[in-house]
């Protein structure tokens, strides 16, 4: 979403006199200092490291294994990418062997870093109960957004006291609570700069200082939990804001910062798990149609995760050169490479292997509130989504939380909970960020729950092989607002309808 136009429009006369310094974070003397870590799946038995430096690596090792003081592997990498504005360098390396659900212990190669710890990838197929946390539409705390002030444990960023942010605190705080996190989009709000009168004039910095400032603060948790990243419009914000165009710094547009920073990290699809020779070669066809960050799909236990970009790469994204939201971004890959890739990725999904499907993605079809739909994300998508039995689509761009019965085309399934052939929905867009909340507004008949009172974000707990809860909770005060369980049999081993 985006900020108040009307305010945008008083800003270039207002902005001269309040001229300041940006937010900058203080550069390090040890160069080789790792920051903004961040972990992902990258494929089966393997994890990704990524992190930044203020300067560029000729090569990036990680060296790990199963004891703080036995880091007997090491992998390295010659990748170490910046762009224009940016003051910092992406560095990535892929941890390969690992044993499935072990904690590893690691350690960035740097004179200036210590072992830290994850959790790796359950195999697929793997039947243990585990929970997935949701965050959508997260932004930067402090002086250059807003914040909370949860003070505990290790994990806790240091938050500035007279600032207040509540979600990366509740994920800090619950950190034992859940495996992975998925974060389909809108990271940071950098491009909010403007909305500061004293960026006015160094948008360049003020951008990469927010930036730099919300990777810090997200690496606690994503350099602990495999974090999985997918695009929003925020990561392509430059022509929104007409006034601004001439303002707006290069690596602001067309996802730049973003595929920056993920593309080295998050994976392409997986192999078949399945004796099935047909899902294989669909699964190798979706692994040459996939192109990650922008879609892809990884398996984690009893769950088939799929990213999709609701942004660009299909027929009037909203981002595209000629879309709706004006930001003239991508295409990123061919013609229909995207819905390619989500048929063959879900067509070759072996329900006996991994019986749950989720879908997510930035921008929903379904959601309260009048305007706040993707009409070409649903003409897009859903019919997919529908055809190949997906169970829950996510979704954020909407700054609240909203859960649907499953519902195709409109129209609630009539089974509701209890074994329905469409999909249930639901927004997770209420983390927060420097444009608050959206309100609540008009509710569609196949809504369950919607709320928009203070920042919450969604907690999805894979059950068994038949039950999926998903449960919202305010992050302020770790209360539950609201808990589901969708029934689903599952008895059909390739899912098509
Ligand atoms: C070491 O890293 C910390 C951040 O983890 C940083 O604050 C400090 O300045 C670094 N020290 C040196 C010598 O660069
Ligand atoms: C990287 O390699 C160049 C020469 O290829 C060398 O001058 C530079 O010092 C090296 N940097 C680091 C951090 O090792
Ligand atoms: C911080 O959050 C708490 C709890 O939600 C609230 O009571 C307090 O007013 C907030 N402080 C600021 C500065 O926003
Ligand atoms: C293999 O999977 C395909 C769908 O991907 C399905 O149509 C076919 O019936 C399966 N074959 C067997 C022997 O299960
Ligand atoms: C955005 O980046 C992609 C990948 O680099 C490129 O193919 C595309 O042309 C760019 N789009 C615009 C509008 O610059
Ligand atoms: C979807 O619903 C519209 C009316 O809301 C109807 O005209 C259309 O035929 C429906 N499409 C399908 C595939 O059911």
């Amino acid at each position: 979403m985006v900020g108040s136009t009307s305010f945008v429009k008083a800003l270039p006369l207002l902005a001269v006199s309040a001229f300041a310094g940006v937010n900058y974070p203080t550069i390090p003397s040890d160069l080789t200092t790792p920051f903004q870590q961040r972990l992902a799946v990258y494929g089966l038995n393997a994890v990704s490291v990524g992190w930044n430096t203020y300067e560029q690596l000729n090569q990036s090792c990680v060296l790990y294994g199963t004891s703080a003081d036995g880091l007997s592997s090491r992998s390295c990498s010659t990748t170490s990418s910046t762009y224009a504005t940016s003051r910092t360098w992406s560095n990535a390396v892929v941890l390969t062997g690992l044993t499935p659900a072990t904690t590893y212990y690691y350690k960035i190669v740097s004179g200036n870093s210590s072992v830290e710890h994850f959790l790796s990838p359950r195999a697929p197929g793997d039947k243990t109960a585990f929970s997935m946390d949701v965050v959508i539409d997260l932004g930067v705390y402090g002086k250059d957004g807003f914040t909370t002030s949860s003070k505990k444990k290790d994990t806790i960023p240091v938050v500035e006291p007279e600032l207040n942010h509540t979600t990366i605190g509740a994920l800090a705080r619950t950190v034992d609570d859940y495996e992975i996190v998925i974060h389909p989009g809108d990271f940071a709000y950098a491009d909010d700069w403007y909305l500061k009168f004293s960026n006015i004039l160094q948008g360049k910095e003020a951008y990469q200082a927010i930036l730099e400032q919300f990777y810090d603060q997200l690496a606690p948790i994503a350099g602990r939990k495999l974090y999985m990243a997918s695009p929003g419009n925020h990561e392509a914000d430059c022509s929104e804001i007409p006034y601004l165009n001439e303002l707006c710094p290069e690596g602001q547009k067309n996802f730049t910062d973003f595929m920056h920073r993920f593309e080295k990290t998050m994976p392409s699809p997986f192999a078949s798990s399945s004796s099935n020779t047909t899902a294989q070669a669909l699964a190798a066809k979706a692994r040459s149609y996939a192109n990650p960050p922008f879609w892809y799909s990884f398996e984690y236990g009893m769950a088939h995760i799929v990213m999709i970009n609701t942004e660009t790469d299909f027929p009037d994204a909203p981002d595209g050169t000629d879309g709706s939201a004006n930001l003239d971004s991508g295409p990123f890959g061919k013609p229909n490479q995207q819905t390619d890739f989500l048929k063959a990725d879900l067509a070759s999904v072996d329900r006996t292997i991994t019986p749950w499907v989720i879908v997510a993605g930035h921008r929903p079809w379904y959601s309260t509130g009048s305007g706040n739909g993707c009409d070409s994300c649903q003409a897009a998508f859903e019919d997919i989504f529908y055809q190949y039995g997906v169970d829950l689509g996510v979704f954020g761009h909407v700054h609240n939380s909203q859960r649907f019965a499953p519902v195709y085309n409109g129209t609630a399934d009539a089974n509701g909970m209890k074994d329905p052939k469409a999909p249930m929905y639901i927004v997770a867009g209420g983390p927060g960020n420097i444009e608050g909340l959206s309100s609540v507004g008009t509710k569609p008949d196949y809504t369950e729950f919607a709320y928009a009172d203070d920042y919450s974000y969604a907690k999805i707990s894979f059950v068994d092989e038949q039950n999926l809860q998903v449960d919202f909770y305010q992050s302020s005060t770790g209360d539950l607002l609201d808990s589901s369980t969708l029934y689903k049999s599952h008895a059909t081993q390739f899912v098509q309808q």
